[in-house]
């Protein structure tokens, strides 16, 4: 823990001359707020960040410093300005490529040149070749194969009796077979990916801990695909690299989108749907509401995404092209902006009462997939994985419960997306 105060807000000195980017250093113009220094602690269970709950309500554009990298950014808190920044094309991701601006991790998870940090025509080119992949004709496919995973993995659990870590048991093996698929991945590589994952998603490891795994994983990629492009599959992998050898993408590019396809897929579903669980199993009334109430489940769904916090922090910036205003605050040209999703998603502007679970809540869209052109392209795989296992749960354990204390399950520590270490079940 850092000095943090119990209002989550530290003012912050300004950074030494030349320490950072020149935009960040300029002179402060007339209105502009002091700002906020963000440790980004990792917070247990469902634990809301004290720094953007108070930021969307008294402060919904603000300036914030974090741990690594250099100077300030503006951090975006409210739904509607959430929105507009990420709608907005004169925000650039290609220009955060080389520039250390202030954040959480101390490397970019993102790869340079990879999707995220891309703007048109590059970022349109590379997601037009994803996109058909994650749509909802190949997401419907998916099902009929996720359902059955589900209901075989939920089958073991059963058979070995309680209790069970339903992280092993079924929400980490179940995107692991879903990639297999997806991307012809073996299954005996999943062991060496995992530990990649862990790292490049962690926000306490060091920076050269972070490039050797990156360039570890990038030499597996670029092996995969030497050896798909001789012996091609029937999968989206195959495809890539297919347009790869055909000119549609640079062989940098293929190693960053399917390292970003990767991570995404193991880390982000295990976390969520673990931490839907843990929601439900300490929120009794609604969950007996959807137990009585099956048809619930894809509003439920939504609500969970919007509810749950799945991430420390926030993820990966925008500069300004163009002198521009946002809620009324001057942003200038070349600086760097966030938005946070997470917090736009509990705006009690948009959401009422919104630190409350309310499964049929309806309403507005959350933004747990973020908005715009970088909207999540897995948005409808991670939908679909998250209801088939909700949906296998409440059917084939109907009395399933947590089998230690809530305040007993361990929370990851030291990375980017939250969730529980191990979930222990019983039923
Ligand atoms: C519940 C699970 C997931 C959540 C909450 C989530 C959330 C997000 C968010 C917030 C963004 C960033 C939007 C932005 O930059 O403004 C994003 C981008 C992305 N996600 Fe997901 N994601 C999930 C699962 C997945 C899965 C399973 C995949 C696998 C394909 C995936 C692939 C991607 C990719 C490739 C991008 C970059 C898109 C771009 O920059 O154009 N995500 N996701």
């Amino acid at each position: 823990m850092t000095g943090l105060r119990t209002d989550g807000s530290v003012p912050s000195q300004r950074p030494p001359a030349g320490a950072a980017d020149p935009a960040e250093t300029a002179p402060a113009g007339a209105g502009r707020p002091e700002a906020h220094h963000w440790p980004v602690d990792h917070l247990p269970a469902l634990d809301f960040d004290p720094l953007l709950h108070r930021l969307l309500r008294e402060e919904p554009v603000a300036r914030i410093r974090m741990r690594h990298g250099e100077g300030e950014a503006w951090l975006v808190t409210a739904y509607d300005h959430v929105k507009e920044v990420a709608a907005d094309p004169r925000f650039s991701r290609a220009l955060t490529v080389g520039r250390a601006v202030t954040s959480m991790t101390p490397h970019t998870v993102a790869p340079a040149g990879g999707i995220g940090r891309t703007d048109p025509p590059d970022h349109t080119r590379l997601r037009r070749l994803v996109s058909e992949a994650f749509g909802r004709k190949r997401v419907a496919a998916l099902r009929a194969e996720a359902e059955e995973t589900a209901a075989g993995l939920v089958a073991r659990m059963i058979a070995q009796g309680p209790p069970a870590d339903l992280t092993r048991a079924l929400t980490g093996p179940m995107p692991e077979r879903l990639l297999g698929t997806l991307l012809g991945v073996p299954a005996a590589d999943f062991g060496r990916i995992q530990r990649w994952r862990t790292v490049i998603l962690s926000s306490d490891r060091s920076r050269q801990e972070g490039d050797d795994v990156k360039a570890e994983i990038a030499a597996y990629v670029r092996e995969l695909a030497a050896h798909r492009a001789r012996r091609p599959g029937d999968d989206l992998f195959s495809d890539l690299v297919a347009a790869q050898a055909a000119g549609a993408l640079s062989l940098p590019e293929l190693v960053s989108l399917t390292v970003m396809v990767v991570l995404n897929t193991l880390d982000q579903v295990l976390n969520q749907a673990a931490t839907m669980v843990y929601t439900l199993l300490t929120h009794p009334a609604e969950l007996e509401r959807l137990r009585a109430e099956p048809a619930l489940l894809p509003g439920a769904v939504e609500e969970l995404l919007r509810f749950v916090p799945q991430r420390n922090g926030v993820g990966m910036p925008r500069i300004a092209t163009e002198d521009l205003d946002i809620g009324g605050v001057r942003i200038r040209s070349g600086e760097a902006v966030y938005v946070s999703y997470l917090a736009a998603d509990r705006d009690p502007r948009v959401f009422p009462d919104p630190d409350r679970l309310d499964l049929a809540r309806g309403g507005a869209p959350h933004l747990a997939f973020g908005h715009g052109a970088h909207y999540c392209l897995g948005a409808a795989v991670a939908r679909m994985e998250c209801e088939v296992i909700l949906a296998t749960l409440l059917r084939e354990l109907p009395g399933m419960r947590l089998a230690v204390a809530p305040q007993d399950v361990r929370w990851r520590r030291g990375s980017v997306n939250r969730g529980p270490e191990e979930l222990p079940v019983a039923w």
